[in-house]
């Protein structure tokens, strides 16, 4: 093949997805009780904890993905994990509901936001460098392909919702980069979707 052809589609590949995304396949996951899909791009980016387990490799990171999906599922009785993608410290990204569905995260945002949580408790420290890596490289990702806008903000659970996540020390961090909302996030009043699943 010629070496321009072969460029091309290493770059629509990049275009068109993640790299090193554990998919739901790789990683075990249930399949879904039902999916809701959301419009896209959305403009707004919720960070959480799951103040459980954290895990710094595949095997680890993919149990602990079980634990809380079923938790989620039969505890709680969502139709799914709640986050859109998880990240473990082990520096990799894992597909929850992805990029295009109706999550279970934060409650009143679910239909107009992505969430990522990260593995772990953070109040007391930050995600290792390689957490954080990932978080930054799948919302970049998430702008080239066009599923988050270019002037997102980002905030953490906490700013909506009474509760620690995503940890005292992260939620201090999220605070110094570039695309954090220092004012109280207003939904956009032209959603019509409907809040099916709330969440803590
Ligand atoms: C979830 O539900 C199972 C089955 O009913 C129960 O054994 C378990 O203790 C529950 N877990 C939590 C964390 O509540
Ligand atoms: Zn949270």
């Amino acid at each position: 093949m010629d070496t321009y052809i072969v460029l091309i589609l290493c770059f629509a590949r990049g275009v068109m997805s993640c790299d090193n995304v554990v998919t739901r396949d790789q990683w075990g996951a249930r399949p879904s009780k039902s999916i809701n899909l959301m419009s896209t791009p959305v403009s707004f980016v919720f960070i959480h904890h799951t103040a459980m387990s954290y895990c710094f490799d595949q095997n680890a990171c993919s149990q602990e993905l079980k634990v809380i999906q079923n938790f989620h599922m039969d505890n709680r009785t969502w139709d799914d994990i709640g986050y859109n993608f998880m990240i473990g410290e082990d520096g990799q990204v894992y597909e929850a509901r992805g990029w295009d569905r109706v999550g279970a995260h934060t409650h009143g945002w679910n239909d107009v936001a992505v969430a990522f949580s990260v593995m772990g408790n953070f109040n007391d420290r930050v995600p290792n460098d390689k957490a954080l890596t990932a978080l930054k490289n799948v919302i970049a990702c998430g702008i080239r392909m066009g599923k988050i806008t270019h002037n997102y903000k980002m905030y953490g659970h906490r700013d909506v919702r009474q509760t620690e996540c995503p940890g005292n020390s992260f939620y201090a961090l999220l605070q110094t980069w570039p695309h954090f909302g220092h004012t109280k996030p207003v939904k956009p009043t032209s959603s019509s979707h409907h809040q099916t699943q709330t969440s803590d």
